[in-house]
């Protein structure tokens, strides 16, 4: 008996898509099946390249599978289409996703986090941007090395590149050491252009550093786009962390879904001596994230490699993709982007 279509799909509609926890069958990701005698081939089409539970899913399908008679060989291929938030689309903007990186105090590592972030998810086939939204303070020029100036072509703004990023940030337009001394309406203007007349290629994601606070980059940002959701980064300690609520209580008034809370400049581990400093404190970040009921996507430590990464505009994740500190912020990505699977695919 030959096996048919009906079968493997209905087998494989006994996979879950864990973060989903959908099948894989109803979400529409399975393509390309192709039965020749006892070899099954098909295309598994990820939420997102970052996806962080493949293995899971092609040990559930391939399980599946080898119950059905017959089945010999199971090859899947593997693809990914990331969804867009719905919101967007309309707005006349080029990107799926906007994802503002806050916090209520400042350098807590925010546009490190950006910075890592978004280099982390372009490391996993993602397309990605980043916008710097800190009007007064533009610190993403420097972290990713880029000095060019975008020029216009076509009514569009051409942004910077490096590392896989379409970068955009005032840091561009304006010399280094002169101040940006500009009041609420021209920031407004600024970061509507940003948005909108930038080339940015519809990437998957778009990452926005946020200053520091609750002030009016953040309010201008949530009322010019609608924005698929925030992340919020805090230190371990008290004080930061007290700050950190209030940028959580902003996200919430402004109906912004929070992904998650990553604690920066935690406990370190020296690689030579093997001893553990913890400079800021530890754990705020979860204890933190569990109050306020949001996933806690982890601990990025202390590490002068990160440091010096932000100041030679080599990021870390691209550095040293295999430093604890790379590993956390790959680790974060991935559930970032799972997050924000889950977020499109269930409204
Ligand atoms: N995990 C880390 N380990 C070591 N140094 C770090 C870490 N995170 C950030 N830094 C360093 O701390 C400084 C402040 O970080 P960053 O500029 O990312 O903070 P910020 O929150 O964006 O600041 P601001 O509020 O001014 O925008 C930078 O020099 C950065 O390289
Ligand atoms: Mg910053």
């Amino acid at each position: 008996m030959p096996i048919t279509e009906q079968q493997v799909m209905e087998a494989l509609s006994r996979v879950n898509e864990p973060e989903l926890g959908r099948n894989i069958v109803s979400l529409g990701m399975v393509e390309n099946l192709k039965i020749a005698g006892g070899q099954v081939d098909f295309t598994i089409v990820l939420t997102t390249p970052a996806c962080p539970l493949t293995d899971v899913i092609d040990r559930d399908a391939k399980s599946e599978l080898s119950k059905l008679p017959g089945v010999t060989d199971v090859n899947i291929q593997w693809d990914s289409r990331v969804p867009a938030d719905m919101r967007l689309s309309g707005q006349g903007v080029q990107f799926k996703n906007t994802i503002a990186v806050s916090s209520g105090k400042g350098g807590v590592g925010k546009t490190t986090v950006s910075v890592n972030l978004a280099v982390a998810l372009a490391q996993t086939g993602a397309t990605v941007g980043l916008l710097d939204a800190d009007i007064y303070g533009p610190n993403v020029p420097i972290m990713l090395g880029i000095d060019s100036i975008p020029k216009p072509r076509d009514n569009k703004i051409i942004p910077g590149y490096a590392y896989g990023l379409r970068v955009m940030s005032i840091g561009f337009l304006v010399p280094p050491d002169q101040p940006i001394i500009w009041r609420g309406p021209m920031i407004h203007s600024a970061i509507r252009q940003f948005l909108t007349d930038v080339d940015w290629g519809n990437p998957d994601y778009l990452i926005i550093d946020l200053p520091p606070g609750t002030g009016d980059a953040q309010l201008t940002l949530a009322q010019s786009v609608p924005l698929t959701g925030a992340v919020i980064v805090t230190t371990p300690q008290e004080v930061a962390l007290a700050d950190a609520v209030k940028g959580f209580a902003m996200f919430e008034k402004l109906e912004v879904d929070v992904l998650g809370i990553v604690e920066n400049m935690g406990p370190y581990t020296d690689p030579k001596t093997g001893q553990t400093i913890s400079f800021f404190g530890e754990g705020g970040g979860r204890r933190m994230a569990d109050r306020l009921g949001v996933p806690f996507l982890g601990t990025v430590p202390l590490d002068p490699n990160v440091r010096v990464g932000g100041d030679e505009g080599t990021p870390i994740t691209a550095r040293h993709p295999d430093a604890p500190a790379a590993q956390i912020f790959m680790k974060i990505a991935r559930d970032v982007a799972a997050r924000i699977s889950v977020l499109n695919l269930s409204e």
